[in-house]
C-alpha cells in the first residue's frame, strides 16, 4: 500500500537518480518515467489524422450504406466508374474489331492483344474439341496450329478465310482440294513403291540421287508431282501437304502412307462466319496465328515498268 509519507515530498532515487511517483508496494517504489515526448507527439498526429480522414472520407458503417465525409466518395462508386471506363474501352476496341480486317488489327498492338485474348477465349470453346486445347492437333485427324507448317497458308489473313469458310464443306468459299483414291487408278506394287518413297522424301539420311533412283519415283513425278510438287513440298492451293518434312497429318509410317493413297482421307472443317460471327472469327484468326506459325505478309510484288508513270519534260 503506499504510505501517505512518502506522497508528501519528491524522492529521488539512489541507484538511478530519477524522481518516483512517492507510490511504494510492500517496499517497491514507482519511478517517474514519462513518455518520450516523440511518441506522445505521433500518438497526437494519428488521432488528429484519423480525425481528419473521418471528416473527409467515408468511414462508419451506417443503415443507408456508409457515413461518406465530406468528400462524398465511396469504394463501391469509385468501382462502378472504373468499371463503366473499362466497358467503354471494351466497347471501342470491339467496334474498332468490327470495323477493321485482320490485317489492320495485327499491325495494331493494343487490338491485337485483345483480339489474341477474345481469340484464345473462343478457341477454348469451339474449337479446341478437334484440335486440342493447346492447339497441339490430333496425330492422324487433326492438324497442329501451333507450327509453322500449314496446308492452307499460315499468314493472318490467309488463316482467317479458313476459319470463316472452311474446309471442304458445302459453303461456296470453303477451302477445297482432292486427293484421289489412287487405290483403283495403280497397282499394289506401284502403290508399296510410291509410298516407300514418300516415307523417305523428308529423310535427309536418304542422299538425292539414290532417292532418284527408287522405282517410287518414277510414280510419284506421273501421279503426285502435279498436286504436291515435284520435291513434294506440297501446294498450298489445293491444301496439298508438304511431304518433304517430318510432319505427318496422318502418320508416316509405310502403313498409313499406303492407306492415305489408297483412300484419302478428306479431312472437313465447318465453317465458321456464319455461326460466330464475323468479329470472333477475326479475333480467332489473330490467335491462332499468334500461336507461333504464323508468317508476315508477303512484301507486294515490285511494280513492273510500263506501270510507271513516264516524267513529262517540260
Ligand atoms: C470438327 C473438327 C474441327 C473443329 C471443331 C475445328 N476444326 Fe479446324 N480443322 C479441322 C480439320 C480436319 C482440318 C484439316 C483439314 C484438311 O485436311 O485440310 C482443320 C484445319 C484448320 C486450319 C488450317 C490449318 C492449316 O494447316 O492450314 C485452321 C487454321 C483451323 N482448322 C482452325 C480452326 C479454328 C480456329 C477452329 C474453331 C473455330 C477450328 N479449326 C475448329 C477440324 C476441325
Ligand atoms: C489432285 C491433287 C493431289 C494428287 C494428284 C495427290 N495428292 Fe496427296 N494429297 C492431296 C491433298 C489435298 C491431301 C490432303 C487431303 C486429306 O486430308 O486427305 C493429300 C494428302 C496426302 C498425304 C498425307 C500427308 C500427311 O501429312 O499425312 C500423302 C502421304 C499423300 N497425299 C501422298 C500422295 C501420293 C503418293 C500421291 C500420288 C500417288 C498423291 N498424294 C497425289 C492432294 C493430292
Amino acid at each position: 500500500m503506499p504510505t501517505e509519507a512518502a506522497m508528501a515530498t519528491p524522492e529521488r532515487d539512489p541507484l538511478t537518480g530519477q524522481y518516483t511517483t512517492g507510490h511504494s508496494w510492500d517496499g517497491i517504489k514507482e519511478l517517474r518515467t514519462p513518455i518520450p515526448g516523440w511518441w506522445l507527439a505521433v500518438w497526437l498526429a494519428s488521432i488528429a489524422f484519423t480525425l481528419g480522414y473521418i471528416v473527409f472520407n467515408p468511414s462508419f458503417p451506417a443503415l443507408d450504406g456508409t457515413v461518406s465525409g465530406d468528400s462524398s466518395r465511396t469504394a463501391r462508386e469509385e468501382l462502378a466508374k472504373a468499371g463503366a471506363k473499362s466497358d467503354a474501352t471494351k466497347e471501342a476496341l470491339r467496334a474498332q474489331i468490327a470495323a477493321l480486317d485482320v490485317d489492320a488489327i495485327a499491325a495494331d498492338p493494343q487490338l491485337a492483344r485483345f483480339a489474341f485474348r477474345g481469340g484464345k477465349a473462343a478457341f477454348a470453346v469451339h474449337c479446341a474439341g478437334c484440335h486440342g486445347s493447346d492447339a497441339g492437333g490430333q496425330i492422324g485427324q487433326f492438324p497442329a496450329l501451333v507450327d509453322d507448317d500449314w496446308l492452307w497458308g499460315g499468314t493472318a489473313s490467309q488463316i482467317h478465310q479458313t476459319i470463316a469458310y472452311g474446309i471442304r464443306n458445302e459453303e461456296a468459299d470453303s477451302r477445297n482440294g482432292q486427293m484421289p483414291a489412287f487405290g483403283d487408278i495403280l497397282s499394289d506394287r506401284e502403290i508399296r513403291d510410291v509410298a516407300a518413297y514418300v516415307a523417305g522424301l523428308g529423310d535427309a539420311k536418304v542422299a538425292a540421287d539414290r532417292r532418284a533412283a527408287m522405282p517410287g519415283a518414277t510414280v510419284f513425278a506421273q501421279n503426285c508431282a502435279s498436286c504436291h510438287g515435284d520435291n513434294g513440298e506440297g501446294n498450298r492451293d489445293f491444301g496439298a501437304p508438304r511431304l518433304s518434312d517430318s510432319i505427318w497429318l496422318y502418320g508416316a509410317s509405310q502403313k498409313a502412307i499406303e492407306a492415305q493413297i489408297r483412300n484419302p482421307r478428306m479431312g472437313m472443317m465447318p465453317a465458321w462466319e456464319k455461326r460466330i460471327g464475323a468479329d470472333a472469327v477475326k479475333m480467332l484468326a489473330i490467335y491462332v496465328h499468334g500461336l507461333g506459325g504464323g508468317e508476315a505478309n508477303p512484301p507486294p510484288p515490285p511494280v513492273a515498268e510500263a506501270a510507271i508513270a513516264p516524267v513529262v519534260q517540260p
